[in-house]
């Protein structure tokens, strides 16, 4: 039973898919695990690490060779997994809409590829959730990067000098990137409020301190779809928000967007009419933007000033905490494998019947085998 561990050839990716830890895991359940050398260095694991934990070291092809399982953080391009066996597992983030031509290329290549960000949100795959570790880290880091670029104080100060009033924090979207942006706000000493669709957020918000900013009365309040993803509103709903945001986004200093609905482009959440009511100097986060975008004039990658506010669209803000994002991310991977181990096998085996492997997988035999991809 052989793992291998690619580098990651992506732009801007800087998280690696095994961990010193994870690779010392492994090796105890009785695998073998190849690293592709330098594949863990911009998340600050060395290669002596690897090694000490256990791992050889060597090219992608040596890496590749003979390996029953591939780990890596996003898709692989098919052409540059030459060598690798059919049969062989990739297990990663896949992005399965986004790169579906990569699929179809897992397909022609024999191999079971498993897109780890499908993982069904059931009690015990919680901790092989790869969108919950990660977006999780992107909430802490969108306040972060904010406060940052926000050139006044995020706490209330009483000097000597005067005042420094605390700022005012939004947050539209309350899944675990908004949650953990609330509880960030708060510590920095922030005047936080959030929204969401789903009124089930609304205690939550009021659990850590914030003030929740909620349409009523409006057909389609629950908003809560299947495996406790929001729905797409009813036009109603939508101009509802609209209104209610208008009017408190004028107050606001920092927003932070994080609103997604699955299989839709992400909702518009703040137009262009509404930042030109900011104050300047204000700052917007769009965690979205890889999304198409909560915020009108956002763009991925990049830093944009619209009436005064800067709106930053950071491209894959895990990334930008790569050390914590690969441990985390490392650990559901291993969580994963770990918790379908075959002790007789000596190899972790998917039961076809299973909830987690009928999520997960894309491709088996040579033929795409998801009914979410087969339906698209
Ligand atoms: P997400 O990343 O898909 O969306 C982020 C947030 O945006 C969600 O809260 C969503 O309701 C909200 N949103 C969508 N449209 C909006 C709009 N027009 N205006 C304002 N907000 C809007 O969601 P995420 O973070 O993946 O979490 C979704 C839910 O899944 C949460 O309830 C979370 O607690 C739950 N969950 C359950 C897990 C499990 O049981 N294993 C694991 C992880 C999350």
């Amino acid at each position: 039973m052989k793992i291998a561990v690619l580098s990651e050839a992506a732009p801007d990716e800087r998280r690696v898919s095994a961990t010193a830890e994870t690779v010392k895991k492994f090796v105890q359940l009785g695998a073998s695990v190849a690293v592709e050398a330098g594949a863990g260095r911009s998340a600050s694991v060395a290669d002596a690490d690897y090694a000490a934990a256990g791992a050889t070291l060597g090219s992608r092809a040596e890496a590749l060779a003979d390996a029953d399982v591939v780990l890596a953080v996003q898709g692989p391009a098919p052409d540059s997994l030459t060598g690798i066996k059919p049969g062989a597992w990739l297990v990663a983030g896949l992005n399965p809409f986004g790169e579906r031509a990569r699929v179809d290329g897992y397909a022609a290549l024999g191999i079971e590829a498993l897109a780890m960000e499908w993982m069904p949100r059931i009690t015990r795959a919680q901790s092989m959730d790869i969108l919950s570790s990660q977006s999780n880290l992107a909430g802490y880091k969108a306040v972060i990067d904010a406060a940052a670029a926000y050139g006044r104080a995020f706490p209330m100060m009483m000097t000597a000098a005067g005042t420094v009033s605390a700022a005012r924090v939004f947050v539209m979207g309350v899944g675990v990137a908004g949650l953990q942006a609330i509880a960030t706000a708060r510590r920095l000493g922030a005047q936080v409020s959030a929204t969401d669709v789903r009124s089930a957020t609304k205690e939550q918000i009021q659990s850590l301190g914030a003030k929740p900013i909620f349409v009523e009365n409006v057909a389609g309040i629950e908003g809560e779809g299947s495996g406790g993803y929001a729905t797409e509103m009813s036009p109603e709903y939508q101009k509802a928000q609209a209104e209610l945001v208008s009017s408190h986004l004028a107050r606001q200093d920092v927003v932070i967007t994080t609103a997604l609905i699955p299989g839709k482009p992400a909702p518009r959440l703040i137009s262009d009419a509404q930042l030109a009511t900011m104050r300047p100097g204000s700052v917007v986060v769009d965690l979205a933007v890889e999304q198409g975008g909560n915020v009108e004039g956002a763009v991925a990658g990049e830093v944009v000033e619209r009436h005064g506010v800067r709106i930053l669209g950071h491209r894959n803000v895990p990334s930008r905490l790569a050390a914590d994002a690969s441990a985390l991310f490392a650990r559901n991977l291993y969580n994963f494998l770990s918790a379908y181990w075959d002790k007789d096998a000596g190899r972790p085996v998917l039961p076809d019947e299973d909830e987690v492997t009928q999520g997960i997988r894309l491709t088996r035999a040579g033929a795409v085998v998801h009914p979410r991809l087969l339906q698209a």
